[in-house]
């Protein structure tokens, strides 16, 4: 029974499966390899958690957005499964479904399925077509899996999208990207390698160094850019009209929800009508399977700035203050004056008319941009 369903709609489902083929050295995500029953028991608990959202929301998604983890990795009935089940709680009218395929879980057959299953959007972790570099991101397929499947992906009509991780030693990285165009990708999410605390990459002492770092975030907007990729977000290029709509609407401040084991929420507060936020994130997998109730903090207005700004800013675009003063009720170029006034002395944001939005040197920063205005 539905019971004080919120009445702001919430237009956009994240899923996390946390299932993958093999975990690689640098990745920091909430990740399992795959046991049968712990499958079984992950979609019983999603199916409880759906029930659970939509007794209390009313979430209607434009935008559902599968990912992990590795929900490609899902065998096709549980995949199946897991459409079914968001399908019968929250409906899969989606103008946008998006699944992560890994290349190892991939074949001309499974893509197609997960075409006619409803998913518009595939999203490609290819990495680097380059074996050697591969080897080095200790990943289990070679570059021509990866090659195959983003063919295969593009085959079924879908929106392809390929991530490239980058600033790797040993890469050619132009020439990863220009074969990712040459294939004919939509959108290219290009990721400079992050080295994250306990992995093994960490333990084993990669380094990036920045140089290398800024070098590679110059290559992707230039190479990606030349062949008619626009870049819309610090990591992220699309020919026209092939954005990510789910990720830019939470870049830009919607409310979503996450289901599964770690995911995130942004939702609007139920004991403040018309306006406060809850941000939650749900336990890992052994809490979350059995019951744990989820990491919750209120969002206060100045709250809510602070993030729409370090959201906002990721967007090559940036934010519109004047919109955001209406929707928050705050305006940040007094809020954060201050803070806003040396950015742009720094030369790391710029204000044109009411958008603010990170510079080049910025964009290369935000993290030093964030911490100012938070
Ligand atoms: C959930 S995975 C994509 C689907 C699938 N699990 C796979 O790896 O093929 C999301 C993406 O995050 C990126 N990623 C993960 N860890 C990273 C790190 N430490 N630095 C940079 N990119 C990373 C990779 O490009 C990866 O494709
Ligand atoms: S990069 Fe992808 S496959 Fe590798 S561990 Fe992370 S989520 Fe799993």
């Amino acid at each position: 029974m539905r019971t004080n369903v919120n009445s702001q709609l919430v237009r956009h489902l994240y899923v996390h499966v946390p299932f993958c083929p093999t975990i690689c050295p640098f990745c920091s995500f909430h990740v399992l390899e795959r046991r049968g029953p712990d499958v079984e028991a992950y979609l019983t608990r999603l199916d409880e958690e759906l029930a659970e959202l939509a007794d209390h929301y009313d979430v209607r998604p434009d935008t559902v957005y599968v990912g992990g983890g590795t929900p490609s990795h899902l065998r096709p009935s549980e995949l199946e499964r897991l459409h079914r089940i968001v399908e019968r709680r929250v409906g899969w009218a989606a103008i946008e479904a998006t699944l992560e395929v890994h290349p190892s879980t991939a074949s001309a057959r499974r893509i197609a399925d997960w075409s006619s299953l409803g998913f518009t959007r595939l999203s490609v972790g290819a990495q680097s077509f380059d074996d050697a570099v591969l080897r080095t991101l200790g990943r289990p397929h070679d570059g021509d899996a990866g090659r195959r499947t983003v063919e295969w992906c593009l085959a079924t009509g879908a929106v392809t999208s390929v991530d490239i991780m980058t600033a790797i030693d040993g890469q050619d990285l132009g020439s990863d990207l220009s074969l990712a165009v040459a294939l004919g990708a939509d959108h290219v999410s290009a990721y400079t390698l992050t080295i994250e605390p306990d992995t093994p990459f960490e333990a084993i002492g990669v380094v990036v160094p920045d140089e290398r770092a800024a070098s590679a975030l110059r290559t992707a907007c230039d190479v990606l850019g030349a062949a008619g990729l626009e870049r819309y977000e610090v990591s992220n290029h699309a020919r026209p009209g092939k954005r990510c709509v789910h990720n830019q609407a939470y870049w830009m401040g919607a409310w979503f929800a996450g289901v599964g084991p770690s995911a995130s929420s942004m939702l609007p507060d139920p004991d403040v009508p018309g306006g406060g936020a809850v941000r939650s994130t749900n336990a890992e997998t052994p809490g979350w399977l059995a019951g744990e109730s989820a990491d919750c903090g209120r969002l206060d207005g100045d709250d809510l700035l602070g993030d729409a700004l370090l959201c906002g800013l990721r967007m090559v675009e940036g934010v519109d203050l004047d919109r955001l003063a209406v929707r928050i009720g705050l305006d940040a170029r007094i809020v954060r004056r201050e803070a806003i006034s040396q950015l742009i002395g720094d030369g790391l944001v710029e204000l044109d008319g009411p958008r603010l939005r990170a510079t080049e040197v910025g964009m290369m920063v935000l993290d030093r941009v964030a911490a100012e205005l938070l």
